[in-house]
């Protein structure tokens, strides 16, 4: 058959596209590199961010992270609009959840969030999400208080930790966190007047401001380390010249106070390219290390340490505020396996410390396989080892360490002052002789 009439014309091409929609397009793929690759939020930013910078950059992860954070409050506005529930993995859900985010939680403008979204529906039902975007507008939809937590996260922590503390990581993962700013030197009493302190070289600063443009960015007097990151370098105190192995060191929060305090810091960490924002961080700060690039898991120094402080790679579910990714990618597989090679790393690490020497042990996580588990199966696995207690001074304000004298930190603490990422740090003592 000869089919006369003119050929249709072609979807508009990207360049057609309204304002702001590659913004949008951008934390679509970080949402699917996220949900279908599982990989973490920074890694997936450089790929599917590629061409936006500055400004429209951090629209698009503001986007996707607040997708993160209310997705099973999205998801449940979403479900209760359509008869047939979408399939979790299609396009049309991806673009309704990108899209309710930006009406309900950062409060876009109406025409922008819907004349962007149409375009990423191309060749799906472009009808539908218009209709329940518009639906969302009339019956002015509302999300609840709280952000609810993934199921599998709420049933694992309640298991741990009991309900108390869910309902305060629930409370906790409903807004982003303030900033924290530590210190190489105690500010002065009329700097920083409003923020607030909750241990030495401390200060928290109400969240949304641009970090580079605070003031004594350029001066390098502090960096950026949320108060719980600092603990573990606390727990070693004043350096005095002596050494120490910071192990998988980068970004170099911990080496920063670490030189900071007087400490000949070794950093090792595996990667590179995370060394390179190490190096930049000493940069900045002026602060000096011997920077090593190598995998602890072969790697080993000349001679043990005065003392050794292993911020271990882990599930990272305690930094859940910073980066709402994580509760939905982390699987129970995924921390037995960090468990296996905390074990491995933990029992390198205390090969390298001196005789009556100091290993810090430290995870950024809200499970106990990565943080009490471990220090029960080292202290069962190395003769003459033993908790040296933290102290109640040596932390920063509403932390205290627990009957063993181990440090954890959990969301309930500092809740009305902008509350805490969840740490587990241990601080181990090696036999004398
Ligand atoms: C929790 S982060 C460290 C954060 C850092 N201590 C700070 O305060 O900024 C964990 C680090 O472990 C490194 N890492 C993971 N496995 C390693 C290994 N086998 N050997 C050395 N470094 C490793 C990663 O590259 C990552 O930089």
């Amino acid at each position: 058959m000869n089919d006369r009439r003119p050929p249709r014309k072609r979807r508009a091409s990207n360049e057609a596209d309204p304002p702001g929609t590659a913004q949008r397009r951008a934390a679509l793929r970080l949402l699917d590199a996220i949900l279908r690759r599982g990989d973490p939020l920074d890694v997936a930013m450089h790929a599917a961010a590629q061409g936006l910078t500055g400004a429209d950059r951090a629209f698009a992860v503001a986007i996707a992270s607040e997708t993160l954070r209310w997705m099973v409050d999205l998801d449940a506005l979403i479900d209760s609009a359509t008869t047939e529930i979408l399939p979790d993995d299609v396009k049309a859900r991806s673009v309704l959840r990108i899209a309710l985010a930006q009406l309900l939680v950062l409060k876009s403008p109406a025409h922008a969030v819907v004349s962007t979204a149409l375009p990423l529906v191309a060749g799906g039902p472009r009808r539908l999400v218009h209709a329940i975007l518009s639906r969302a507008q009339q019956e002015e939809w509302q999300l609840p208080e709280r952000a609810t937590l993934p199921a599998a996260t709420a049933e694992r922590w309640t298991g741990q930790w009991g309900a108390e503390m869910t309902d305060a990581a629930e409370a906790a993962w409903s807004a982003p966190p303030p900033i924290d700013l530590s210190f190489a030197a105690e500010p002065g009493a009329d700097e920083w007047p409003d923020a607030a302190s909750f241990a030495p070289r401390h200060r928290r600063l109400p969240r949304g401001q641009a970090v580079e443009d605070m003031p004594g960015y350029r001066e390098g007097g502090w960096w950026v380390q949320d108060v719980a990151a600092s603990v573990p370098a606390r727990l070693l105190g004043a350096g005095e010249g002596r050494t120490v192995l910071d192990l998988c060191a980068a970004p170099g929060g911990k080496t920063m106070q670490l030189a900071a305090a007087g400490w000949h810091v070794v950093a090792v960490d595996a990667s590179a390219k995370r060394l390179d924002r190490l190096r930049a961080n000493m940069e900045r700060t002026g602060l000096s290390a011997d920077i090593v690039q190598g995998d602890i898991r072969s790697w080993a120094p000349r001679e043990p340490a005065d003392a050794v402080l292993l911020d271990a790679p882990c599930s990272a579910t305690g930094i859940f505020r910073r980066h709402p990714d994580v509760l939905h990618r982390i699987e129970p597989a995924q921390i037995a396996e960090m468990a296996i090679l905390q074990t491995e790393l933990l029992a390198r690490a205390a090969r390298w410390v001196k005789p009556g020497g100091v290993l810090i042990y430290a995870t950024c996580s809200l499970e106990r396989a990565e943080g009490e588990d471990q220090v029960s199966t080292f202290l069962d696995r190395h003769k003459g080892w033993a908790i040296d207690p933290a102290r109640t001074v040596e932390l920063p304000s509403a932390v205290a360490p627990d009957a063993n004298g181990l440090v954890r930190t959990v969301p309930g603490m500092l809740a009305d002052a902008g509350g805490l990422d969840g740490f587990f740090i241990a601080r181990l003592r090696a036999p004398s002789d």
